[in-house]
């Protein structure tokens, strides 16, 4: 992510003082090396944000928000890190550096501002046709699934004329190549060399529009029965659906209690004319980790609010799971008759579909009503299956959780609450040993995940402490084949290998304010534990031991599990190497 030359950056992060742009967020105490206070990102009454002046970082022990100036102002601000660097320049009197002595870098910039106007040209473009003579069938459209002129124009809709080159012509008069047309996912080739044409035509437009409110692509929806329902854009230099969620660029500059995640364009937008403004749609993809991140700098809490069909149910499931796992708490808007938002909204309003948000389930809640899927509780051998799956989903949830949802379980099984917490192996006494099994391998799980992240943290903290350790750990990791989870770490990891063998020391702060914001949490945690450190190389040599340990239980359980349904002699042969080398590490 270099884009600004290092001694230009380098100069800004000296002149951008991270004490000094905090306390304009909370109050700062000095205490030993660190400067303490109430946490900017999470709620607290009791500091546990800290800033260290010496090393330019700060660090939350409360929701481990962390690293350099530049990821404060990102988080604070909701700033890009582009923006962020913009906003520090300002700040600091300083110009932006115009040339970049980076020619491939330069170039890349060059080429993506000119996507990005391409983009916001064509939008424009179908925004005038839809208001044109030749947009009034999309217009009905519109009108007819309740889209009024203005909501069209707020979320900038549009309309492809039919015709195989309107846009082509008018970008090409504009003076845009084919090449950049074609890298935006504007025009697509044709069979013959020079044939290009309009990659959307005779669709309703949708721009995708990123929270620095540039257009990155489109949805291009069908007014009739054409196939596929809806075209997006693909990747592009500019573009990934991936890493992007639709409508967000609204929620910018809110102060938002919660986000809905919704499926689908029109939910958005229908939600939004019914006054309920803070949905987003997860682009028609499966819900992604980087989309959960990216919701977690807005909100802490999300409602998944998909489609009432079993395929919305299922990845609502999906979605559950990586949106927890972010730390974010969830929950599920279940909207009946198998309706989608938009539906719910046209039909009853958004003060019924906020009705229906207060009852939201919670993640567990929601999981034990779909486990009822397929089963039939009219019947005793529906409902003891019912009771099984669901006394597995329960011995695994915390005593109050538990608590709440053996009710629930015993009135739709007929079955006791007790019957129920014996299934579940909490049988009243603690000591539970026989079915409590299932309960303390969750524990063991999650106190397992744990300690792997705590392993890779610690190992982190060794490697910038010691140059030794450093080394060694590379070795290791190298020769068990393993890396950190997180791909920026690694980067980093290396950076820091790169500078040691030339001797210079890593500068800290440069170095994490060029990562992502994971990974500088990371890194600025690893930092926080540094005086926790004694022996660097023999505590990174234990971290690469257990890390590994992690690497091959988890490949050696896939491998069984491949094997318990045939599995081919490469994987038989690959799982009998590595229980002998896990034994070996024991
Ligand atoms: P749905 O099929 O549920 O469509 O797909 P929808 O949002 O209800 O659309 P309308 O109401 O019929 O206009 C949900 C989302 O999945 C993606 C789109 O993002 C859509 O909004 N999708 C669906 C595609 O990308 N391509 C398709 O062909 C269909
Ligand atoms: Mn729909």
């Amino acid at each position: 992510m270099a884009i600004f030359p290092d001694a230009w950056l380098s100069e800004l992060l000296s002149k951008s003082d991270l004490a000094a742009i905090a306390s304009e967020y909370t109050l700062l105490k000095p205490k030993g090396k660190r400067l303490w206070g109430c946490c900017p990102f999470h709620s607290e009454k009791t500091p546990s944000f800290s800033v260290v002046p010496d090393e330019q970082f700060y660090y939350c022990f409360g929701c481990h928000a962390g690293g350099s100036v530049v990821q404060f102002v990102m988080d604070a601000e909701k700033l890009t890190y582009v923006e962020a660097i913009k906003y520090l320049a300002q700040r600091a009197g300083m110009e932006l550096p115009d040339d970049v002595d980076d020619d491939r870098l330069r170039q890349e910039r060059a080429l993506k501002e000119r996507l990005y106007a391409a983009c916001k040209d064509a939008a424009m473009f179908y925004h005038a046709k839809l208001l044109s003579e030749e947009g009034k069938e999309a217009q009905k459209y519109l009108m007819g699934r309740n889209i009024d002129a203005a909501t069209a124009a707020k979320f900038g809709l549009g309309y492809a004329p039919p015709g195989w080159d309107n846009l082509l012509k008018y970008m090409t008069e504009k003076g845009y190549s084919n090449e950049h047309l074609l890298a935006a996912g504007l025009i697509i080739q044709g069979k013959g060399r020079d044939k290009y044409y309009d990659a959307y035509r005779d669709r309703v437009m949708f721009p995708i529009v990123s929270t620095a409110k540039r257009v990155l692509g489109f949805g291009a929806r069908t007014m009739g029965n054409d196939t596929p329902k809806y075209l997006n854009t693909g990747d592009t230099p500019i573009f990934n659906k991936r890493n992007n969620l639709y409508g967000l660029n609204l929620q910018r500059g809110k102060h938002l209690a919660d986000i809905i995640i919704v499926e689908g364009y029109m939910d958005v937008i229908s939600l939004y004319k019914a006054g309920v403004t803070n949905a987003v749609a997860s682009l028609g993809t499966a819900l992604t980790q980087q989309q959960a991140r990216l919701i977690k700098r807005y909100v802490p809490k999300v409602y998944i609010s998909y489609d009432g069909d079993s395929a919305g149910q299922n990845a609502t499931l999906r979605g559950l799971d990586i949106l927890a796992k972010e730390g974010l708490d969830v929950r599920v808007i279940v909207i009946p008759d198998n309706m989608d938002p938009d539906d719910y909204a046209k039909k009853f309003g958004g003060q019924e579909y906020l009705a229906l948000k207060d009852k939201a389930l919670t993640l567990n809640g929601f999981k034990l009503d779909s486990l009822m899927g397929g089963i039939d509780l009219g019947t005793p051998d529906g409902r003891e299956e019912y009771a099984k799956k669901a006394c597995a989903l329960l011995a695994r949830l915390e005593p109050v959780e538990q608590e709440r949802y053996a009710p629930v379980i015993a009135r739709r099984t007929g079955l006791s609450k007790e019957a129920i917490l014996r299934q579940c192996g909490i049988s009243g006494s603690p000591a539970g040993n026989s079915i409590g099994n299932s309960r303390n391998t969750k524990q063991q799980n999650r106190e397992r995940l744990k300690s792997l992240n705590k392993a890779e943290t610690a190992l982190l903290c060794c490697m910038i402490k010691s140059g030794e350790a450093l080394l060694c750990a590379m070795e290791e990791m190298a020769r068990y084949g393993i890396s950190f989870s997180d791909s920026a770490i690694n980067a980093f990891a290396e950076g820091l290998l790169a500078r040691s063998v030339t001797g210079e020391k890593l500068d800290i702060p440069l170095a994490l304010s060029m990562l992502p914001q994971e990974a500088a949490e990371s890194v600025s945690a690893a930092i926080g534990n540094e005086d926790t450190v004694i022996d660097p190389v023999t505590t990174a040599k234990d971290c690469v031991a257990a890390i590994a340990r992690e690497a091959m239980d988890e490949r050696i359980k896939e491998l069984a599990a491949a094997m318990q349904t045939g599995g081919s002699d490469e994987e038989k042969r690959e799982y009998m190497e590595l229980v002998k080398k896990r034994a070996s590490l024991k």
